[in-house]
Parts: structure tokens; C-alpha cells; sequence
């Protein structure tokens, strides 16, 4: 199928009906020739990268906004505004193979349209665009709200921030330590032809020069590596697992931080438990991938005795539902999904787990609190107003006065993160 009209068909699915692309994008995969699935993925990120500048250019170029049954030829014009804006295929090819998919979207009434709009930016491109970035949503591409949160978080690294979510992401691997050292692992990628760099501190973090397709990578059906983004490697180093511990990852699925205690200390005793009955099955599978046991549990982390009648935990890791404010480089939906007043919900969400986990911590045990947001109402703010209200806890990471680890989007090539890590009296 025509790769545009398939790529207008999920910004529709997204943008109109609030599907999350890791969601519309697998299967729309599937409908183009695999030479063309990495230029559908390219246009469906583009797209939703800098959202608003596009549709203010379309704005400016329609007298009314196509609506109901004709709003996929909406996201197709956008698609042809991306490529001839912001890709390298010349012009002529972009707004002929975007007429095109008009056919394949089975209303060809509206070639005219699309090609009218598209020739029409062409010849007003430089006047359009510059209208376009007048306003800081068409400039900067995010949602106001989030702009002025970011603003407001971060008054000197905002703009860096900003242009981080804009970066396409990297490919980080976590070595599996016990089938290879990093070093090892990474000559051997070498001697396949794949560049690596290493991490200061996530010790099993190898980022690839170029991000490739994991059945090119050595071993990796045996489980000898598994891809994660260095940030979210470094729960390990605030977690510190110890052999025939208990030890709880709350939160966890898909299993990443799961699979990589157990790739530390694979003689702990660590459940794993999400209310995510689905996301569950991908724990299972990767625990087999990687030839690791772990006790699966479904339920809400809000009402631990439904789930639990077990002692206390030695350790808990406590990977909350957050914003993923620090994974829009990966997830450029996010923008648009995420409305301000998530924000509040999940705060309370997420106090309320806090509160329900602390109590099954045993004396003396650690609990890691970790978000893949980056405001600081989720982070900094959150461990404050936990630590104010929770006389047996004490802060191991950070200062009173600002809690925890905020990792921004793109430092040393990470993904945004949070760590806070906290010590039961
Ligand atoms: C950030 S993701 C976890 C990522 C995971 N720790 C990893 O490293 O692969 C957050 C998870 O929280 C789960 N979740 C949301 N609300 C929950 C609740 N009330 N109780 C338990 N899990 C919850 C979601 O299903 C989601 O899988």
C-alpha cells in the first residue's frame, strides 16, 4: 500500500482518535514493502514532531478544515507538507506520490485538493514557514502547556530540553552480564561490523553508532542482549540488589529493570507486578528470552494486600505510571496525548502508590522511587511532599531541598529520567 496514505492513516488514528503510536504504527507496518518501513516511520514521527508548524501552514492554506470522513486526507496533506519541508526527497516526488495515495484512500475527488494545497506551499513556502514559527507552538513544537511547564522548570535549559525531544533517539543495549562482560560483548559486536560507544556509569550500556535491527546482533535470541535506553539502565546502580533478597519491581512491565536485577543478582527473589495483564505477558517473554525466574504478579500497587500476603520487601523499585515526559524523542504522541491536567492525576496516582508501597518496605530496606518524566510536580516535588509526610523515611540521593536524580532528555545521550532513592528507619 502507498506508504503516505498509510502514514496519514496512522497521524489520524493518533492525532483524532488518541491511539498511542507504538500502538498504530506495528500494525500499519505490515500494509507497506518492508524497503518502505523505515521511511513510514520517519514520516509518522516527522509528523507529530512538529505538528503544530504544519497545520498552522495548512490553516493558511485552506478556507475551511476538511472534517468527519475527509480528516485522513487532513493528516495526508500533512504528510506532504513534512516531506517536502523537513525531507530530503525532492519536491515533485513528495507532492506526486502524495496525490497518489488519494486513490488508495478511495476518494479521488480529492487529488485536486491535496495537489492544489501542496503546490501552493511550494510556491509560498519561505512566507508560510516564517508565519509558521511566529508562534512558539509552530517554532518550538510542543503543546503550550507543556512549553510553559518546561519554561518554568527548567528556565535555562528549556530551549536544549526542546530540541533534545526533537533529536531522534539511540539505540542503547544492556549486556546481559551473565553470558558476557560490556567489553566483551562489545568487542564482538566489532568484529560484526557494529560501532558502539560505552556510558560513565551504566555499566552494561553500549549505544550503538547506528541503530540496526536486533537479529544483527549476536546472540540476541539466547539472550545475550537486550535493548534499553542508558537511563533507565541506571536503576540498577540507585537499586543495588543483593544475592536472596526480596525484592519487589513495582510496576514492571515490560520487565526491563526486572530482567536486569536478575541479570545482577540472579539468585534474588524478585516478583514483578503490574496491574497490565497484557504488558504482563511481555515480562513472561522476556524472563525467557533471557533464561531468568521472577514471581509475575498482576494487581494495583494502590491495594497491595489484594496481591500480597508475603513478608516485607528487602528492596522496592518503584517504576511509576508518569508522563513520559522524557521519552518524547521516542514518543513524539506523547505531545498530543498528554492533556495538562494528566499532570495532577498522575501525581495523585502516584502518591497514593508511594504511600502503599513504603508499608511493605521492611526497616531498614531501600525503596527507588524512578519516573521517565521530566516535571518536577511527578519528581522533585512528589519525593518533598512523601518525604514531609513520612517521618521513618531519609533521602539517599539529592538534597532536601531538591530530591533525587533529574536526568533532561539527551544529557550524555539519555533518555529523560528520575531517581529518587529513599531509606526505611
Ligand atoms: C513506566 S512503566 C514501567 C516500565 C518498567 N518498569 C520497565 O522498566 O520495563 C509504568 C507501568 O506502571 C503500570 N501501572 C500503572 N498503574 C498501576 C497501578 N495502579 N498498579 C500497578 N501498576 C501500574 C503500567 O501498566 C506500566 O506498565
Amino acid at each position: 500500500m502507498n506508504v503516505r496514505a498509510v502514514a496519514a492513516q496512522v497521524i489520524y488514528q493518533v492525532v483524532d482518535q488518541g491511539q498511542s503510536l507504538s500502538a498504530a504504527l506495528p500494525p500499519a507496518q505490515q500494509k507497506v514493502a518492508p524497503r518502505d518501513g523505515a521511511l513510514l516511520q520517519e514520516i509518522c514521527y516527522g509528523v507529530l514532531r512538529w505538528l503544530p508548524r504544519l497545520e498552522s501552514i495548512t490553516q493558511s492554506l485552506m478556507d475551511k478544515p476538511l472534517k468527519g470522513k475527509q480528516r485522513v486526507f487532513h493528516h495526508l496533506i500533512l504528510v506532504g507538507l513534512y516531506q517536502i519541508s523537513f525531507m530530503r526527497i525532492p519536491a515533485h516526488a513528495a507532492v506526486a506520490e502524495t496525490v497518489d495515495a488519494t486513490k488508495v484512500l478511495k476518494k479521488p475527488q480529492l487529488r485536486g485538493l491535496v495537489n492544489a494545497v501542496l503546490r501552493s506551499y511550494q510556491r509560498q513556502q519561505e512566507t508560510l514557514d516564517a508565519a509558521a514559527v511566529a508562534h512558539d507552538a509552530g517554532k518550538y513544537g510542543h503543546p503550550s502547556w507543556l512549553l510553559k511547564l518546561l519554561q518554568k522548570a527548567y528556565p535555562e535549559q528549556w530551549e536544549q530540553v526542546v530540541e533534545a525531544n526533537h533529536e531522534k533517539a539511540p539505540m542503547w543495549l544492556r549486556v546481559n552480564r551473565t553470558h558476557h562482560t560490556r567489553d566483551s560483548y562489545r568487542a564482538l559486536l566489532t568484529e560484526n561490523g557494529i560501532d558502539t560507544d560505552v556510558h560513565s556509569d551504566a555499566e552494561d550500556a553500549l549505544k550503538l553508532a547506528s541503530p540496526c535491527d536486533v537479529t544483527a546482533l549476536p546472540g540476541f535470541a539466547d539472550g545475550w542482549v537486550s535493548v534499553q535506553d542508558a537511563a533507565a539502565q541506571l536503576s540498577i546502580n540507585y537499586l543495588q540488589p543483593q544475592s536472596g533478597e526480596l525484592i519487589l519491581d513495582c510496576c514492571a512491565a515490560p520487565g526491563g529493570k526486572t530482567c536486569h536485577i536478575l541479570e545482577h543478582k540472579a539468585d534474588a527473589n524478585v516478583v514483578a507486578m503490574d496491574v497490565d495483564a497484557t504488558r504482563l505477558l511481555r515480562v513472561k517473554e522476556n524472563l525467557q528470552r533471557l533464561q531468568l525466574n521472577a514471581q509475575v504478579i498482576c494487581g494495583d500497587a494502590r491495594y497491595p494486600a489484594d496481591w500480597w500476603q508475603g513478608e516485607q520487601f528487602d528492596r522496592i523499585l518503584l517504576d511509576a505510571p508518569c508522563s513520559a515526559t522524557g521519552v518524547i524523542r521516542r514518543h513524539p504522541d506523547i505531545k498530543w496525548l498528554r492533556r495538562a491536567d494528566d499532570i495532577d492525576q498522575l501525581v495523585a496516582l502516584q502518591s497514593e502508590i508511594l504511600d502503599a508501597m513504603w508499608a511493605q518496605l521492611k526497616s531498614g530496606g531501600t525503596m527507588v522511587y524512578a519516573t521517565c518524566s521530566i516535571t518536577p510536580q511527578e519528581n522533585s516535588e512528589q519525593v518533598k511532599a512523601f518525604l514531609a509526610r513520612t517521618s521513618d523515611a531519609t533521602l539517599v540521593t539529592g538534597t532536601a531541598d531538591r530530591p533525587g536524580r533529574q536526568i533532561l532528555p539527551g544529557e550524555e545521550n539519555m533518555d529523560g529520567f528520575y531517581y529518587a532513592e529513599l531509606k526505611k528507619a
